[in-house]
């Protein structure tokens, strides 16, 4: 294939003539596909199966030791088995922990209105005049919609193959109406980056100008792998504790992509203080979460070497589907010159740059053909990509043989746009 860049004009108008009739049969052939949403696939769901089995009514009777007390109300902040899995997961003391129901967003949307309205420790945010949060970016859509809920003035910042910019971000903090930041520190959504030694050191050692500044610490793809090694991570609250910033991070976690992302269990690990301010608004708003899920997910997994074992299962459904992907970019558009794309390590997405000015245009294309992408823009805060180049690519969800016709499809979209543009400079 030729690189576009190089190709006349009569050249590039025979290319997009080609590309034309092929996208033409793709359309006849009357697709529904959907590479949307980091979901997990039917076949990754079903090798959960085994967790609906894991307790029954024989757990239930009143000589049991752990009890009727978890069909009851109480234990708001979970159940110890569960949060020891979690503590070892996280690598933190269990006191430091809080599980709760299915949704780790839902958690990070509760603490960030927990600050809005009685402050992260000290005068409420929403009276503090117009505040702001860095957003790294591309980033994960679903951050960038509860700053735009509560009217937080997003400012993007570029990620780097080591992490967020850094630099920039040391001087954002300079502004005390900056009161946080949004990190998805391993296997980033969608770059699949995982923040350096350096990085998650530059972090720790932040001194902010507002002294209630809270960073989101979203490790949602903890330990979802792509490759037997994985990536490793440093310990954000060792760090911390390094420069005596205990409380400037809330991590948050969940088995959403670990058991079912409808019936999972998340949980929440913070500094003493942070965890004592966080009951003191759960205990009006529950009087407890679903503890018999909790505690299935313990009989399931028993404890965080079972639950890191049992993500091999996973990797096996992914990584083929990843190896398609990426496969199908290196033939389809390398040689063209006309995009660039990430080779992640681990979790859940791959980062496409299409061609500057296109990536609206190819997921137009894409869904007129029958395959739903992300739409454009949505990595960016406010879904405004000011290259409009970016596109998250979602390879789990669909079944092997519909992903392969969903990215031949994309590749030939990308192309199409390419050509379009080149033909109207
Ligand atoms: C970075 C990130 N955080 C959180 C979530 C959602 O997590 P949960 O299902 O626990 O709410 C996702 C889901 O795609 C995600 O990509």
């Amino acid at each position: 294939m030729p690189d576009y860049n190089k190709l006349s004009k009569e050249k590039l108008r025979a290319e997009l003539k080609r590309v034309d009739e092929a996208y033409d049969r793709f359309k006849q052939m009357g697709l529904k596909l959907d590479m949307s949403r980091g979901k997990p696939g039917t076949d990754q769901l079903s090798v959960s199966n085994g967790l609906l089995d894991a307790i029954t009514s024989r757990d239930w009777d009143d000589d049991n030791n752990h009890s009727l007390r978890y069909l009851n109300y109480g234990l708001l902040t979970g159940i110890d088995e569960c949060k020891e899995i979690f503590a070892d997961l996280l690598q933190v003391p269990q006191k430091n922990i809080i599980v709760c129901g299915n949704s780790s967003l839902n958690m990070m949307f509760d603490y960030i209105t927990q600050c809005m309205l009685t402050g992260s420790d000290g005068t409420p945010w929403s009276h503090q005049g117009e505040i702001k949060f860095i957003c790294p970016s591309p980033g994960y859509d679903r951050h960038f919609a509860i700053c735009e809920y509560y009217g937080i003035q997003m400012i993007p910042v570029d990620m780097t193959d080591t992490g967020p910019d850094m630099d920039a971000v040391e001087a954002i903090i300079r502004d005390p109406q900056v009161k946080g930041m949004f990190c998805v520190p391993k296997y980033s959504n969608p770059t699949g980056v995982t923040y350096s030694h350096e990085t998650v050191d530059r972090i720790a050692a932040m001194e902010p100008a507002a002294k209630d500044f809270r960073i989101i610490w979203d490790n949602a793809y903890i330990v979802h792998d792509l490759t037997s090694k994985g990536d490793r991570l440093d310990n954000i609250f060792d760090a911390l504790h390094r420069y005596g910033h205990d409380d400037m991070v809330i991590e948050f976690t969940s088995t959403s992509k670990i058991s079912f992302p409808g019936a999972g269990v998340a949980a929440l690990a913070a500094s003493d203080r942070n965890i004592e301010i966080i009951k003191s608004r759960m205990k009006y708003q529950t009087i407890g979460y679903d503890k018999l899920n909790q505690y299935r997910h313990v009989k399931f997994y028993k404890n965080v070497e079972g639950l890191k074992n049992f993500m091999r299962l996973h990797r096996n459904i992914l990584q083929p589907k990843f190896k398609i992907v990426l496969y199908e970019f290196e033939e389809e558009l390398r040689d063209c010159n006309i995009a660039q794309w990430t080779h992640p390590r681990g979790g859940y997405f791959i980062s496409l740059d299409v061609m500057r000015g296109t990536a609206k245009r190819v997921c137009q294309l894409c869904k007129e053909a029958g395959v739903t992408l992300t739409p454009a823009g949505a990595t960016y805060p406010y879904g405004y990509d000011p290259a409009d180049q970016n596109l998250r690519i979602a390879p789990s969800y669909p079944p092997v043989d519909e992903l392969l016709s969903a990215t031949k499809l994309l590749c030939l979209c990308v192309r199409k746009a390419a050509l379009e543009k080149l033909l109207e400079e």
